[in-house]
């Protein structure tokens, strides 16, 4: 997983120089950035340590009973809330697991410029280290390139290098950032959802996340190629006549595929800073307007 998180960040690097809306400088401060982003896989050692005491300390405060769901639930409040309390005024524990070993899920933290992949999203269908590596590019080499990409959404753009807040970026990037978001704002905010009453997705609430899939998924297939051209060699997957590239992208479709109820859907169209799981997937690179052909009034590819 290490090395995947080095391919696909290798290629976050790369890419940016080929970035016409950003400036060398802003391109620099970016790259620096992406190269310090730190990772955290799997598990924090110590919870393995036989005489280590920071797991027991971490749940010292709890007693839960076997018989008392909704009281263990209360409990777990109020000894996150302590835990919170405590940070007050501390220095940033940079080693700090933000969240535990077997949560199927990864993260980005601007404020650590961190990226988190927990054991429990490190199985299949996301990774196995026996399975096609078609399917690891197109499962958990997209989330790691989504994650990565969150240093640099609308959001995790306010934060440099060492997690604090300060603007890096040139007017110029800046305000290419900003015309482009608004496409992708425009993009997503055009989708009705079925499920949801035919509401709008909010292109705006969703923007981060919009961003950070996109820019996941290609860099993961550019990291795929990559590794291809440089002598990977990978294996199919027995009694299915696919090819890699299908391969990569029925992963990608697969770990993002799911179902709502109607309710939920109405709920979390309002709620969820993700899109909902149909759209979160590939928009095709945009064809380079022909000379003479007309623009969206948008100004939009
Ligand atoms: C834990 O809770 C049980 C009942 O739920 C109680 O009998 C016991 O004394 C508690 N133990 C501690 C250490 O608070
Ligand atoms: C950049 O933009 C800000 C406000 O948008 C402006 O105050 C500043 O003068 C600009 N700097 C340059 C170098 O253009
Ligand atoms: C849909 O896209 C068009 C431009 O392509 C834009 O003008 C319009 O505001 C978008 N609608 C929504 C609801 O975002
Ligand atoms: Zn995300």
């Amino acid at each position: 997983v290490r090395e995947l998180i080095d391919k696909v960040r290798a290629v976050f690097v790369e890419a940016l120089d080929e970035l016409g809306w950003m400036d060398e400088a802003s391109k620099k401060k970016a790259q620096e950035k992406a190269m310090s982003i730190r990772e955290q896989v799997g598990y924090p050692d110590y919870i393995l340590e036989e005489r280590n005491k920071h797991l027991d300390k971490e749940y010292s405060n709890l007693n839960f009973s076997e018989d008392l769901y909704f009281e263990n639930g209360l409990q777990n409040l109020e000894a996150s809330a302590q835990r919170s309390l405590k940070k007050l005024r501390e220095k940033v524990d940079p080693n700090l697991w933000i969240i535990g070993a077997a949560v199927v899920n990864a993260f980005y933290s601007p404020n650590r410029n961190q990226i988190v992949f927990p054991a429990g999203i490190l199985q299949p269908p996301f990774f196995s280290k026996e399975q096609p590596q078609a399917l690891n590019f197109g499962g958990i080499g997209m989330v790691i390139g989504h994650e990565i990409t969150h240093g640099f959404d609308d959001s995790g753009r306010n934060f440099d290098k060492n997690g604090n807040m300060l603007d890096w970026w040139s007017n110029f990037s800046a305000q290419h950032f900003q015309e482009q978001s608004q496409c992708m704002i425009y993009q997503y905010g055009n989708y009705s959802w079925d499920l949801a009453d035919n509401q709008n997705v909010n292109g705006f609430s969703t923007l981060g996340e919009n961003i950070a899939d996109n820019g996941g998924v290609r860099q993961a297939y550019e990291a795929y190629l990559k590794w291809v051209r440089e002598g990977g060699k990978d294996q199919q997957l027995p009694g299915l006549q696919m090819t890699h590239d299908q391969l990569f992208f029925i992963n990608y479709a697969q770990v993002w595929c799911g179902s709502y109820r109607p309710e939920f859907a109405v709920q979390s169209i309002k709620t969820d800073v993700h899109s909902p799981l149909k759209y979160r997937q590939v928009s095709p690179r945009p064809a380079r307007l022909r000379p003479g052909a007309p623009r969206s009034v948008s100004g939009c590819p």
